[in-house]
C-alpha cells in the first residue's frame, strides 16, 4: 500500500470522491498508464498526489463556477499541502484523523460539490502550514486559469512577497477570488455594448479605465487633451472620450494587424508639455501622429504601468502569431494565454494593490520579451503549439493517456476560457467530451518551465555582470573623492 500521509490522505479522499472511483482503481490507473519513470521508490507516492490531483482538478473545472467554490479553492490548496509532504515519513504527527470524510463520501445525493461543511474542514485546516514554491509549480498549473507555467515561479513571488516566500491559504484564497471577480467582470461585458464599443466574436473586454469620470484617463493628440474611457480587448485599444455627460463613440487603436505599432511610456503635459511620466504612447501607421494616454494619478506611475504592460502583451502575443504563421486554433491559444494572463494580473493588481514595479512580470509574453534570452520560451511555445489537435485526447482508458499526451497537446487554455463561459460559436465544441491534458504531466518538467529557467538563469550572469560595473562607478566616484580631498588639504 502507499506510505501516504493524514494531509495527503484527506485531499485524496476527495480526489476519489469527485473521481468516483476507489483508490485501487485509481492506483492501477496510475500504474498502467504511466512509464516506470515516476514510478520509482522516492517519487512514486507525490507522483501518485499529482495523477490523483491533475484529474480532481481536470474534473472539477468543468463546472463554471469552481472559482467561486470555497470549497474547491480549499482543495486546491490541500493538494499542494499534500504534495509537500506526500510520504508518511515526512509528516510530523497529525492528531486529527479524517475518518467523517469516509462517512460523508457514502452520502451521495447531495448538491454541493464537496458534502462536508465548511466548518469541518474549519478543523483540518492548519494555519500554520503554509506552501513552497515547488508545490505551488506542480499543482496550480494544472488549472491554466490560476497559473501559466511560464510565469508561475513570478506568480508565487508576487503571492509571497510579504510572507517569507511561504504562500498561506488565506493569500491563495483571497488571489483566487480576486480571479473569480475579474473572470465575471470580464464575462459580464461581453454581451454588452459597453462604452458604444462594437466588439467582434471572440473579442473579450479586458480591462476598463476611466469609467468614473472623476479619474478619467487623458487622450493627448497634438496640443489637445480629452478626458474618456479607455478599454482594452485581446484585439484592440479603443478610446471613448466624455462628451456632455456621456461617451462619444470610440476610436479603436488596433493592436492584432501589422501597422508597427509601437506602444511605450511617454511624458505628457498641458499643451503638449513634457512634464509627467505617466502616459503610454500609441503610433502606428493607421494613425495620423502619436496618441498619448495619461493615467493621472497622485503618487507615482503605476496606473500607468499597469496598462502599458497588458497592451503591450496584447501586442506582443500578435505579433508571436504573426511570427509563426499559426492556425485559427494555435492563434485563440496564443490569445487565450494571454487573456488569462492578464485575468490574472488583474486580479493580483485589485486583491493586493500591488505594483508592477514591486515583482517580476506575470505575463508571459511580456516575460520572454525582457529576458536576454527570451525567444527560447517563445521557440518552445511554438513547438508545443504545433502539437496542438483539435479534438484534444478523447477519454479512452484502453490506450495509454500518457503516450497521447507526448502525440497530442489540448488548447487548454482556449478550453479553459471555455469552461470559464467564454465560448465563442467556433470554439463551443472544442470541449466536448475531452479529457484536457494541460501544460502538466505526472512527474515530469515541462519543456516551457526548462526554457523559461534556461533563459533565466542567463540573466541573472547578465545581472550580475551590469552590478559589477556599477560597483565600478561607485568606487571610481570614491576615489575621485579622495583625490579631491588630498587636492584641498
Ligand atoms: C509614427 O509611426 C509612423 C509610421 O510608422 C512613423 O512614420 C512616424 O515617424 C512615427 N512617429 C513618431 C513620433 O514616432
Amino acid at each position: 500500500m502507499l506510505g501516504i500521509s493524514a494531509q495527503s490522505g484527506f485531499s485524496l479522499l476527495i480526489a476519489l470522491w469527485i473521481l468516483k472511483v476507489s483508490t485501487a482503481e485509481l492506483q492501477h490507473r496510475f500504474d498502467i498508464e504511466l512509464p516506470e519513470t515516476v514510478k520509482q521508490l522516492l517519487t512514486y507516492t507525490r507522483n501518485f498526489v499529482e495523477f490523483c490531483s491533475y484529474q480532481a482538478l481536470n474534473m472539477v473545472s468543468r463546472n463554471p463556477d469552481y472559482l467561486s467554490d470555497p470549497e474547491f479553492r480549499r482543495l486546491m490548496y490541500d493538494m499542494m499541502l499534500a504534495w509537500e509532504a506526500p510520504c508518511v515519513e515526512t509528516e510530523p504527527e497529525n492528531k486529527e484523523s479524517p475518518s467523517y470524510i469516509n462517512e460523508e463520501l457514502e452520502d451521495e445525493d447531495g448538491s454541493s460539490l464537496f458534502h462536508f461543511s465548511s466548518t469541518n474542514l474549519a478543523v483540518q485546516v492548519d494555519d500554520k502550514k503554509t506552501i513552497g514554491p515547488e508545490a505551488f509549480a506542480r499543482i496550480a498549473p494544472a488549472c491554466p486559469v490560476v497559473a501559466d507555467v511560464i510565469i508561475v515561479h513570478n506568480l508565487f513571488d508576487a503571492l509571497t512577497s510579504s510572507s517569507s516566500h511561504r504562500l498561506h491559504f488565506l493569500i491563495f484564497d483571497k488571489y483566487l477570488r480576486s480571479l473569480d471577480k475579474v473572470v465575471k467582470v470580464a464575462k459580464n461585458a461581453l454581451g454588452l455594448s459597453i462604452s458604444n464599443l462594437q466588439l467582434d466574436e471572440g473579442e473579450i473586454t479586458l480591462d476598463v479605465d476611466g469609467a468614473v469620470p472623476t479619474q478619467p484617463v487623458l487622450q493627448h493628440v497634438g496640443m489637445s487633451a480629452w478626458p474618456g474611457r479607455l478599454t482594452l480587448t485581446n484585439y484592440a485599444l479603443y478610446f471613448g472620450s466624455l462628451g456632455m455627460g456621456s461617451y462619444d463613440k470610440a476610436v479603436r487603436y488596433d493592436l492584432a494587424t501589422d501597422l508597427k505599432q509601437v506602444i511605450k511610456p511617454e511624458l505628457t503635459g498641458p499643451l503638449g508639455a513634457r512634464l509627467f511620466d505617466k502616459a503610454v504612447m500609441y503610433n502606428s501607421s493607421s494613425v495620423e501622429e502619436p496618441v498619448y494616454f495619461e493615467f493621472p494619478e497622485f503618487k507615482g506611475n503605476s496606473r500607468r504601468d499597469y496598462w502599458l504592460d497588458i497592451c503591450l502583451e496584447i501586442l506582443r502575443a500578435h505579433r508571436f502569431i504573426r511570427k509563426n504563421n499559426f492556425n485559427k486554433i494555435q492563434q485563440s491559444e496564443v490569445l487565450a494565454r494571454a487573456v488569462l494572463g492578464i485575468f490574472r494580473y488583474r486580479a493580483i493588481r485589485e486583491a493586493f494593490h500591488t505594483c508592477s514595479s514591486q515583482y517580476k512580470t506575470l505575463l508571459a509574453f511580456n516575460l520572454a520579451e525582457s529576458l536576454p534570452k527570451g525567444d527560447i520560451i517563445l521557440e518552445t511555445l511554438s513547438s508545443r503549439l504545433a502539437l496542438l489537435s483539435v479534438g484534444g485526447a478523447q477519454h479512452d482508458m484502453t490506450e495509454s493517456l500518457h503516450t497521447k499526451q507526448k502525440l497530442k497537446l489540448s488548447p487548454v487554455a482556449i478550453l479553459t476560457l471555455g469552461q470559464l463561459g467564454f465560448n465563442s460559436q467556433k470554439e463551443s465544441n472544442l470541449g466536448a467530451g475531452v479529457e484536457v491534458v494541460g501544460d502538466i504531466c505526472v512527474g515530469e518538467t515541462n519543456l516551457l518551465e526548462i526554457a523559461v529557467k534556461k533563459s533565466i538563469s542567463d540573466t541573472g550572469r547578465v545581472e550580475a555582470a551590469q552590478a559589477t560595473v556599477n560597483q565600478v562607478k561607485v568606487e571610481g566616484i570614491d576615489t575621485n573623492l579622495a583625490v579631491m580631498k588630498v587636492d584641498f588639504r
